[in-house]
């Protein structure tokens, strides 16, 4: 009788019913794993658009508060990644797994989501393999074949006939490359040379300056944002490539809207193709921006990383509504395959047969607009699917 006072009638239940521990629950877990420190910090801005939806939408869906447990990987380190998943599924007994900035993370943590059936939400990493690799998988972000066919595209069009490559030696670099090199020289340019650059403390200057050497028409450029792509930007303006008429083109990773003010004017010019700009014109994303603000302060502007927060966030709250608060990974899972949205990106939908991002890709030039650098974009690629798969 004592037993059963203490662990109280729903425990008893629970052990007996596991659907019925579902039903007692009544907070909504969400296990955030992604890179806060360490030089890679995805995960900021990942949650910093989490925040923009909770802001705007409130803590509570389908009667529940929704709540986040947040781990911080530091970086590119995937058995931390996955010890962090099965931590929170074992002892927090998270409904979600999310956040995932860095391809290595993203893929250690894949057969972890598949051995519990968990939904796993990936909010940046941008390999194409990776939603391959769990039936749990779900990506709100991009993948790089998705953000450089167009960027090799556009290129081959518009008078650029000599480039040379520069992309991080790991899964999205080559990516990024491989579409690249392929797309480009189908469609009759020439590649001079490719360059890989470390993922760990890269050393662009003898890249640059190879380039340089090579007398191309552009350089091509994909580095993992943030702090890469500012180091990157000082490198092309110190070795004066801006002066030698070559260009810099590239997914937007390298204009990363987090640190693009920072770059400063030689950013000036630069060509990129990828999902989301903060200079986008639509309601959604002035909503997104205003709860953005409110969420994090004025200081800091919304990336493509944001985004996909913000978008993966909206997408579990709509999950969690249509399952009436109940989360069962197999039925969420059907659910986000037939997601659709307008995202302050633009429309959105998911690929059930691959459970990637379907969206329009942009193409822009860095300008001042108000005295401020952004990436204004001017073309665009709608419902482009990621032509990696
Ligand atoms: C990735 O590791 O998949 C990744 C990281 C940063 C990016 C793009 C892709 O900007």
């Amino acid at each position: 009788m004592k037993i059963v006072r203490s662990i109280g009638i729903l425990g008893i239940l629970a052990s007996l019913f596991p659907a019925a521990a579902v039903a007692a629950q009544k907070t909504i877990k969400v296990g955030v794993i992604a890179e806060f420190t360490g030089g890679f910090e995805q995960g900021v801005q990942i949650q910093n658009g989490i925040k923009a939806y909770m802001k705007q939408h409130g803590d509570h869906v389908a009667g529940k508060r929704v709540e986040l447990i947040v781990r911080d990987t530091k970086g590119p380190a995937p058995e931390t990644a996955k010890k962090f998943a099965e931590e929170l599924i074992a002892n927090d007994k998270v409904d979600f797994l999310a956040g995932f900035g860095m391809t290595p993370n993203a893929m250690a943590v894949a057969p972890v989501a598949t051995q519990a059936k968990k939904p796993m939400i990936i909010m940046n990493a941008a390999t194409s393999v990776i939603t391959t690799k769990s039936p749990y998988i779900v990506r709100f972000s991009m993948t790089l074949p998705q953000e450089t066919e167009p960027m090799a595209l556009w290129t081959a069009k518009n008078g650029i006939k000599k480039v040379v490559t520069i992309v991080t030696d790991y899964p999205p670099g080559i990516d990024s490359e491989t579409t690249f090199v392929k797309s480009f020289t189908g469609h009759g340019g020439t590649v001079l040379a490719s360059m890989r650059a470390p993922l760990m403390n890269p050393d662009f200057a003898p890249l640059v300056q190879k380039a340089k050497d090579a007398k191309p028409d552009a350089v091509f450029i994909f580095v993992p944002g943030g702090a890469q792509a500012a180091s990157f930007m000082k490198v092309f303006k110190e070795r004066g490539l801006r002066e030698a008429g070559i260009k810099l083109v590239g997914p937007g990773d390298i204009t990363d809207d987090a640190v693009l003010e920072a770059m400063g004017d030689t950013s000036l010019g630069t060509i990129t193709t990828q999902h989301y700009s903060a200079a986008h014109e639509s309601a959604e994303n002035a909503a997104f921006k205003k709860a953005y603000a409110q969420a994090n302060g004025r200081g800091v502007r919304p990336n493509f990383m944001a985004v996909a927060g913000y978008d993966g966030m909206a997408a579990i709250y709509a999950v969690a509504r249509k399952l009436d608060g109940n989360i069962d990974g197999d039925k969420a899972m059907a659910l986000f395959k037939e997601y659709k949205a307008a995202s302050p990106r633009g429309p959105i939908e998911i690929d059930p047969a691959t459970r990637d991002i379907v969206q329009s890709v942009y193409v822009r030039r860095v300008e001042k607009v108000g005295g401020a650098l952004y990436n204004v974009e001017f073309d665009r690629y709608p419902h482009f699917k990621d032509p990696g798969k």
